[in-house]
This record gives structure tokens, sequence and C-alpha cells, in this order.
């Protein structure tokens, strides 16, 4: 089973809209799509997607906490949340005819110590049935900037693998604790290095630095480019071959998820690779976020080029 950690739920609602967004203007809108989302709840959808027991973490909370757990039923995703008495937050995301998307995030009400507390003591308990834990996105107000040190720390003291993939001090104090791996994109990378990244070189220069610091896989994503992987049989270069893209939310989301998918069915890391191109391509030909549809999967996977440039 793979488990997600999820500490700023959101109710994200996808609105595709007639024309583009102008401030001052009534914008109608066309379609609404409501998913249970923050980064690790598209996780845990394309985990499951892929065919993956699921378990979803974190915190919910009023109303809005109600209805991402209804959302995740629905899906057929288990999960366990703690129980917070702040509302959980909603997100938005504005589709224009263009196809260019336009986001609106709230922060997250505050948590307390002792809301912060039971949950540390129930992840020690959810874990244990799980071999691949995701950790993603932001945390509410209120939660410790190490909350992720913590919780790789508790993962690794029972042999398990982690995925990390936040940003900002998140990701800076997450990484203190050499989880599995981390996903960064080129932005995320050059935040925690505190370095500029213009070229592919500088790109593969931060990742080596990464991975030698002892995080065991380190994977950059780079877009429509693909994804730079460091491991210990070198380092690779996918590259997903030119699809239609209809929305690119949640490719990072569908990403990490096929790299949890691919640990936690034993595949090469070379293959971890290809499959979660694939994944997260196929993602970007969707109008929900942290979907694909498995013909777009076989046509990415078959089109995929995976170069060893070390
Ligand atoms: N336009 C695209 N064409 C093909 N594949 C794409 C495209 N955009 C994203 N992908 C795939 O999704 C992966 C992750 O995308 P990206 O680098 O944008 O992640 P991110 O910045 O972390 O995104 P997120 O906003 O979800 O956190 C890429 O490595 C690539 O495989
Ligand atoms: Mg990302």
């Amino acid at each position: 089973m793979i488990t997600t950690v999820t500490l700023n739920v959101s109710i994200d609602k996808a609105y595709k809209i007639k024309g583009c967004v102008e401030s001052g203007k009534v914008i109608r809108v066309l379609e609404c799509n409501n998913t249970a989302g923050g980064k690790g709840l598209n996780v845990s959808r394309v985990a499951s997607l892929c065919g993956e027991e699921v378990l979803a973490t974190g915190f919910v909370g009023g109303h809005c906490g109600a209805l991402a757990e209804e959302l995740l039923e629905k899906d057929n995703i288990k999960n366990k949340f703690t129980h917070v008495k702040s509302e959980t937050r909603s997100c938005i995301n504005i589709l224009d005819e263009n196809n260019i998307s336009t986001e609106f995030l709230e922060k997250g009400e505050s948590i307390s110590d002792e809301e912060i507390n039971a949950f540390l003591d129930d992840f020690d308990k959810i874990i244990e049935d799980s071999n691949v834990i995701t950790i993603s996105g932001s945390a509410p107000k209120g939660v410790p900037t190490n909350i992720y040190t913590t919780l790789i720390n508790m993962i690794k003291a029972k042999n398990k693998k982690v995925i990390l993939d936040a940003s900002g001090d998140l990701l800076k104090e997450g990484i203190k604790a050499l989880p599995t791996m981390i996903k960064p994109n080129s932005e995320e990378m050059e935040n925690l290095l505190n370095v500029s990244i213009n070229n592919e070189e500088e790109v593969i220069k931060n990742a080596i630095k990464l991975h030698e610091s002892g995080i065991e896989l380190v994977v950059v994503s780079l877009g429509s480019d693909g994804a730079l992987l460091v491991c210990k049989e070198g380092v690779y270069h996918g590259k997903p071959p030119k699809i239609e893209v209809v929305n690119t939310v949640g490719c990072g989301d569908s990403m990490v998820a096929a790299f949890a998918v691919a640990m936690e069915r034993g595949y090469s890391n070379i293959d971890s690779l290809k499959y979660a191109i694939s994944i997260s391509a196929a993602n970007a030909m969707t109008f929900s976020t942290g979907s694909f549809n498995s013909e777009d999967v076989d046509n990415i996977f078959e089109n995929t080029q995976i170069n060893k440039i070390y």
C-alpha cells in the first residue's frame, strides 16, 4: 500500500470559462469540476488509477473537510485524517479558452499544537501497513517548518521509502532527514540551493550535488522537456514526445504518484523514470487534475526517449 500525506487539503474547483480572465468583469463559469485536492490527494488519485491501494492522511476540518473525505470515498481512496477545528481551504483553477490556467490558492487556516501531536501519534500507526509514503505540498498555519523532517525520520525508522515533493523551507528542512526521493522542478531547486539555473548542465550539476548529499533518487521535472534522474546507476534524461496539452496542473503530482507506484512494484530506476514521464505527460492531456487515459499512457511510453548522460 502507498500512504499519501496531505497536510493542507483543499477543495479544488476547476472552472472552464469562455474568453480570458479579466479583472473587474463578471465571468460566467461554463463547467465546474470539484475534486479533493492539495498536492498529496492528486498523488492519491493517480496512484489509485494506476491500480495501487492508497491510504490518504493529513488534516481535514469543517464542511469542506467532510466534502474532501466524501469525494475521496467516491474515488475508492481509503483515508484516515486527523480532524481539526478549522475549516479545510478551497483553491480555484480557472482554465480559459486558450487552456491557460489562473490559480487562486488559499493558505489554509491554523492548526493547534494538540492537533499536530494527535496527527503524529496517528501517523506512526498509519504507515505501519505501507511500503512507500509520499509527502506533498504546503502545510497550514501553525505547523512547524520541520514537520516533514519529523515525518521522514519516523518513516525511515521503520525502513520504508519516502518521496518528498515540497518547496521553500519545508523542502529545505525536509531534505535534512534524507528522503528516498525528491522531485523539485528547476525553480524549486534554485530556491533550495540558492543558485540560478539557466541550462541543462546547471540542472545536472545541482541534481548531482543533492544526490551526493545522500538522497537516493533526485528527479528534476522539466515540464514538456521531461525529467532528469540522478541515481546510483548514473544521470538520465527522459523526454516525452510532443503531446496535445489540455491542462498541466497536477503533472508534478502525477509524476510523484507514478514513482511511488514504481517503487511499490519494484521497477528499476530507469523503468520508473519512463513510467513516471508517461503518466505525468498523460495527465497533461486531460482536463481533470490527477487523471489520465491508459491509451495516452501507452502511446507516450512507446515514444519516450531515455538518454544516459553520465
Ligand atoms: N507540456 C508537457 N508535455 C509533456 N509532458 C509534460 C508537460 N508538462 C508536464 N509534463 C510532464 O509532467 C512532469 C512534471 O511536470 P512539471 O515539471 O511541470 O512539474 P511541476 O512544476 O512540479 O508541476 P506541479 O505544478 O504539478 O507541481 C514533467 O516531468 C513531464 O514528464
Ligand atoms: Mg511540483
